[in-house]
């Protein structure tokens, strides 16, 4: 499949790598024009925002709506801001997300959050946590989900670890789960972390 990647850290570094591996065709887009959003946008009949969340209205504004019409678009980006030092604060959140702030500007994209809970190496490899960890997925077009989810099972997700929390508005809680994140991170000394649901015997 053709893939367009709108991000050039080590995110969108890592999700190109292994993409790539899995024998699709990657074009990465940033804000210069030698390899613009816009052409990266272009190219894929699906395409990832791996910019950082404050920006990513921007970028996918440099993209061109045109080109995200009809597509998936794979939201992995976070609302940090590290402008006031550790731990950051969100940019929003309580009543609105990036993800469902870039579904109602471009609503012609098919918006699927994901991927965002867990560090760029762990998305592209879960064995390397231990457990039946999770990974969620949130959107308001089923379709989507489902092609998103079958690229999560080529990256090694188990299909049963994947959690669909329902419609674009679900983004807010999976981005306002950072502020957690960040202090798991820290407890454990290592960003290779992820959380397991455990449900009670009926
Ligand atoms: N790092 C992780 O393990 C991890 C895990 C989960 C989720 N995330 C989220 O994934 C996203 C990418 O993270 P990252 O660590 O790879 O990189 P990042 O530093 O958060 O973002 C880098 C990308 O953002 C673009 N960008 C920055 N300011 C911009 C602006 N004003 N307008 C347009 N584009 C702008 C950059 O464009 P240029 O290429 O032109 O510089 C670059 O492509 C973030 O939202 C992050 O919170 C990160």
């Amino acid at each position: 499949m053709r893939i367009g990647m709108l991000g050039t850290g080590v995110v969108g570094q890592t999700l190109e790598g292994k993409l790539t591996e899995l024998g699709h065709d990657v074009k990465v887009g940033s804000r210069d024009p030698a390899r613009s959003f816009e052409a990266a946008a272009a190219h894929g009949e699906l395409i990832f925002n791996a910019t950082a969340g404050g920006a990513s209205l921007n970028a996918l504004r440099m993209a061109g709506a045109d080109n995200l019409a009809g597509k998936v678009l794979v939201d992995v980006s976070n609302p940090l801001d590290f402008s006031h030092g550790f731990p950051p604060i969100l940019t929003v959140c309580n009543t609105d997300s990036v993800a469902e702030q870039i579904q109602r500007e471009f609503p012609d994209a098919r918006v699927v959050k994901s991927l965002n809970t867990v560090n760029a190496n762990v998305m592209v490899d879960p064995a390397l946590v231990p457990g039946d960890h999770n990974l969620f997925v949130a959107g308001n077009d089923d379709g989507a989900k489902a092609e998103v989810r079958a690229l999560l099972e080529a990256f090694g997700w188990p299909a049963e670890r994947l959690i669909d929390l329902g419609g674009i508005d679900a983004a807010r809680a999976l981005e306002m789960y950072l502020p957690l994140w960040l202090r798991l991170f820290q407890a454990a000394g290592t960003a290779h972390v992820n959380i397991q649901l455990m449900r009670a015997r009926e």
